[in-house]
């Protein structure tokens, strides 16, 4: 899958780059901006996430890929492709010297343009495959928050920290975690992927998903027990198998079933969380999901408890709800029901809707107790510990 970028001056040429694109059969995402080749550090942020830039500029000349030698030195995985009618010999070599490898020009050659994205989509595939963490959400009773939680943090990795976000809607009740995030219909559902999985790769994956964010893209759930009924865990196991390959982070909205085909996520997840509240009705199933996950054979340190809408009054306080569970909390959050409710009837992310607030803070730091940035030593850190100290051992003088 190629991340592309098209910043194109003309409204005209813009959808015909595209369908030659798609006609070229090569996987890709593609975004399209208005602009040219003087503009590009407007669209800096766009571009640091793309695979592919293609400029599309009619105005060329070598004086402005400037701006192109500086996007690439700036994102070093970044291929830049040109589109320019008749490049002059000139504009080829400055391109060449910044880096630039495919300057094509208008009207687009059908063989040259896939040949590019082969170039690009094999380097990429050399390079970069992912290695996605899976993450699942369930809950022992409903109502916990599960989906909100899921969706936020999704939305968070995704925005906040730059990854590549897949959130996959595996409720088999009635599924609604896109409802959460976009006020439109999913183009395809987790149940019409799996009833033509045998289309399924890369492409074919793409046009099912909801493209939420440019790092996060939601596969809605199958919409209600009947439709949830036909899917199957070996269609589960070959969708994660691709899609661990493509997304940084894959969370899984489980829900509170707990059948084969949510057992084939949950063996298949890195972590699990386990979404309660402190109420008497969700210690009690909460204590045997916990059951459940010790006889499947999951370490303790595969579930993760996480307490939704924390009232510090609440009789059950932490350490009695730990200590009923016999498990650690991990994390919890806040109750914020204006503002949940609110995101909710935007169909916006709590996380945008409400930024800053206490409940988007806190969905946050579980981003970051889940997905730990890595720990840089800095140099001048080092540098100070050693600072006076001589590289040789000092040398006895020797008396005479
Ligand atoms: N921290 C919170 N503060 C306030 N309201 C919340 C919070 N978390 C969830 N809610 C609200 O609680 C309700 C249930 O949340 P959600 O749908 O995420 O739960 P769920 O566990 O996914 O439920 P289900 O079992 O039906 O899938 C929603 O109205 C949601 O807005
Ligand atoms: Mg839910």
């Amino acid at each position: 899958m190629i991340d592309t970028l098209l910043i194109s001056s003309s409204t005209e040429r813009g959808p015909q780059i595209a369908a030659r694109l798609e006609a070229s059969g090569i996987a890709f995402r593609l975004r399209t901006l208005h602009g040219n080749a003087k503009q590009l550090r407007v669209h800096a942020a766009a571009i640091k996430n793309a695979d592919l830039l293609i400029i599309d500029d009619a105005e060329l000349t070598p004086r402005e890929l400037s701006g192109v030698e500086e996007a690439l030195s700036q994102t070093p995985n970044l291929h830049c492709m040109l589109v320019t009618p008749a490049p002059s010999t000139t504009l080829l070599m400055a391109a060449m010297r910044v880096g630039v490898r495919h300057v094509l020009s208008w009207p687009l050659d059908e063989a040259e343009l896939a040949d590019a994205l082969a170039h690009v989509s094999a380097k990429k595939n050399a390079g970069m495959r992912r290695d996605g963490r899976v993450i699942s959400f369930t809950s022992c009773k409903g109502g916990s928050g599960t989906t909100l939680i899921a969706v936020n943090l999704a939305y968070t990795l995704a925005a906040q920290r730059d990854k590549r976000v897949l959130l996959v809607d595996l409720n088999q009740q009635f599924a609604d975690a896109s409802l959460l995030v976009a006020d439109k219909p999913p183009p395809a559902t987790l149940a019409d992927l799996c009833a033509q999985i045998d289309r399924l790769d890369a492409a074919f994956f793409e046009a099912c998903v909801m493209h939420v964010h440019a790092n996060l893209d939601v596969l809605a759930g199958a919409g209600d027990p009947v439709k949830s009924g036909e899917l199957r865990a070996a269609h589960l196991e070959r969708i994660l198998t691709l899609v661990r390959e493509q997304y940084d982070a894959v969370l899984i909205d489980v829900g509170q079933n707990i059948n084969p085909l949510a057992i084939h996520a949950l063996d298949h997840s890195d972590s699990i969380c386990m979404v309660v509240r402190q109420n008497i009705l969700y210690l009690h199933a909460g204590r045997r999901m916990l059951d459940i996950f010790k006889e499947l054979g999951y370490p303790a340190s595969k579930v993760r408890m996480i307490v939704n809408q924390y009232d510090k009054n609440a009789r059950i306080d932490l350490p009695t709800l730990e200590e009923t569970l016999g498990a650690k909390v991990t994390h919890h959050l806040l109750r914020d029901e204006k503002q949940a409710t609110e995101a909710l009837n935007h169909g916006v992310p709590l996380v945008t809707s409400a930024k800053g607030g206490a409940l988007a803070q806190g969905i946050a730091q579980l981003a970051e107790v889940l997905w730990p940035r890595p720990v840089v030593v800095r140099k001048n850190v080092l540098g100070r510990l050693f600072r006076g100290r001589p590289n040789a051992p000092p040398q006895l003088k020797t008396g005479h």
